[in-house]
């Protein structure tokens, strides 16, 4: 059994997670201790509706339930968005990761704190994820869905190079309710070509 492999609910992970620096930005394992910024963060409707799984309200239990079930086996790599310099030198600013779920190729997910909106920030953590998914993971094929009232989360899609496929339903926990999605999915031929394209900057 490797270390990533399946491991007892709350069993400590970090050590199968790596940290992904950006300029602005560090991706790292949640840490439980990360739990109470997690939920002052995560405890706004906007960010929940926007989410299949984030509830609302969002209690401290719940980012504690979301820390001690991330990164429990090697379908799932999530990741704490943080700041890397400046003012905010270490906050938390949102988590991304990629899951894989039902044998369906693997599903990227993202939210950031409302006052961290607008910043170019979940463009920047996505590309980091995505060169991860597939340089590190191995995948060849990563999947994304936005809420067809979300236009911000489809354009972090499209910078970062996906291609929109058709639409679907999402289960949206904190409506209790399915709703219309856009589907999108980045191919590796298509990340390859843009990376050779553009190496540095990847997409934008
Ligand atoms: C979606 C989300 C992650 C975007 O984070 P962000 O850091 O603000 O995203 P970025 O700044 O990297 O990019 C946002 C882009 O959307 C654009 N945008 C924002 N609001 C928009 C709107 N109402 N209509 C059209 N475009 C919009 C921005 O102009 C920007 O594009 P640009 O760089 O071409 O100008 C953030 O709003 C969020 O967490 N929302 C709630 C949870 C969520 O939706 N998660 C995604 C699940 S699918």
């Amino acid at each position: 059994m490797t270390l990533c492999e399946q491991l007892p609910r709350g069993e400590f992970r970090e050590g199968c997670i790596p940290v992904l620096e950006t300029t602005r930005l560090t991706l790292r394992a949640p840490r439980l201790e990360d739990a109470k910024a997690v939920a002052a963060l995560a405890n706004d409707r906007r960010i929940a509706e926007n989410t299949a799984r984030i509830p609302h309200p969002y209690k401290l239990a719940d980012a504690k339930g979301f820390i001690g079930g991330a990164n429990a086996s090697d379908k799932e790599s999530v990741f704490l968005v943080t700041a890397r310099n400046g003012a905010d030198k270490g906050s938390i600013l949102g988590a991304c990761g990629v899951t894989i779920m039902d044998g369906d190729a693997p599903e990227l997910g993202y939210w950031l704190g409302v006052p961290y909106w607008g910043k170019g920030y979940a463009t920047e953590a996505l590309h980091a994820v995505i060169d991860y998914a597939f340089d590190t993971l191995g995948h060849d094929l990563l999947n994304a869905g936005a809420r067809v009232t979300n236009p911000a989360s489809r354009r972090v899609l499209e910078k970062c190079g996906f291609q929109w496929t058709g639409v679907g339903l999402y289960r949206i926990n904190a409506i209790k309710s399915s709703a219309p999605i856009d589907r999108f999915r980045l191919e590796r031929g298509i990340w390859s070509a843009i990376k050779a394209w553009h190496p540095s900057k990847r997409v934008m």
